[in-house]
């Protein structure tokens, strides 16, 4: 079998993955820790959620919460990451999608350089930003289809809600900013105020990008690799659209074109799955091989890891679909 190279221009020289590689007995684990945890902090905050909803919030209590969440996130963001991405351990909660928001928040105020400070700020806002959504009714939350115009003005209550609690619990400034504003867009076309541009808070532009990519990606209940790449890709649309350009560009920055999770052909006819962002050279993340250019394939995440700032002559040809290759092995499954 012939080992896939690049040619002498530098190009990929796109030869098919060796003969049909044997992936019959292929599939990726999720990784247990990261998931136990990530469970955990979601059960948490869904007491805490439920305790808000019954009017028994009890602030200092929250307060260890976040200290825990954040602990959680300086061991194992990106493991946490790729368990949200996956999608196996799903849940559409408004709990799920603050710990998401939360998540994706502290990836990119760690990358930008924020201090200690601003990023437990941050991720507390994160964490609270929704808590009016717990007072909609479930019928609103569940309903597939268009909203009537009263069941839209309700839903767009929600903000305001926030913003009045967040206030009330005596959270900072940026907090309230974040619950009120997270749905403004920058061309003014968002809720409550209708604000644009730079009228909206720093804190909420970047916001409103983390959590559109968060209900990007939880809206695609069966998920495939691709999703994490499709949202990104959406995102980058929309910039100077509905998102401050700038809030877009450091997130890209951040989490990538093809954030951890994701599954790509490189230019050697290899497939791997990425694990961590480089944060200096996002086209050149850390990956573990699936199916190296020989065809060979390594099962249970045993593959080697390579981080790709190491190897110069090898970069991302594309993409690839988790479920095309599912496909592939049914297709090589005798029977
Ligand atoms: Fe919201």
């Amino acid at each position: 079998m012939t080992k896939n190279t690049i040619s002498d221009s530098g190009k990929p020289v796109r030869q098919p993955l060796a003969a049909k590689p044997d992936i019959s007995h292929w599939d990726f684990p999720l990784d247990a820790p990261s998931s136990e945890m990530y469970l955990s902090l979601l059960d948490e905050l869904q007491k805490y959620f439920s305790d808000i909803q019954q009017d028994n919030f009890f602030l200092p209590g929250f307060d260890a919460y976040v200290g825990k969440v954040i602990s959680a996130f300086r061991g194992d963001a990106w493991g946490l990451f790729r368990v949200f991405l996956d999608g196996r351990v799903y849940t559409a909660s408004t709990a799920a999608s603050s710990l998401n928001v939360a998540l994706v928040l502290y990836l990119y105020a760690t990358t930008i350089g924020w201090s200690t400070q601003d990023i437990l700020l941050l991720v507390r806002a994160a964490l609270l930003h929704d808590v009016g959504m717990l007072f909609l009714p479930q019928e609103l939350l569940q309903k597939e289809g268009k909203l009537t115009d009263k069941e839209r003005i309700l839903l767009e209550s929600h903000p305001s809600v926030s913003y009045e609690m967040v206030r009330r619990w005596g959270e900072g400034y940026e907090a309230t900013q974040v619950a009120l504003q997270h749905h403004e867009e920058w061309n003014g076309t968002g809720y409550p105020s209708g604000l644009s541009g730079e009228k909206i808070h720093s804190w909420s532009r970047v916001a409103a990008v983390a959590i559109n990519f968060v209900a990007r990606v939880t809206q695609r209940r069966y998920r495939n690799s691709l999703v994490g790449y499709e949202a990104m890709k959406q995102l980058i649309k929309d910039q100077g659209v509905r998102f401050d350009p700038v809030a877009v560009k450091d997130f890209v920055r951040c989490l990538g074109l093809n954030p951890p999770g994701s599954i790509l052909l490189l230019s050697d006819g290899s497939i791997a799955r990425v694990i961590e962002m480089n944060t200096t050279n996002v086209l050149r993340p850390q990956v573990r091989t699936l199916i190296d250019s020989f065809g060979n394939v390594f099962r249970d995440d045993r593959g080697p890891l390579q981080n790709l700032t190491d190897t110069p002559k090898i970069f991302i040809a594309r993409p690839v679909n988790f479920q095309d290759l599912l496909e592939a092995r049914e297709q090589q499954t005798p029977g």
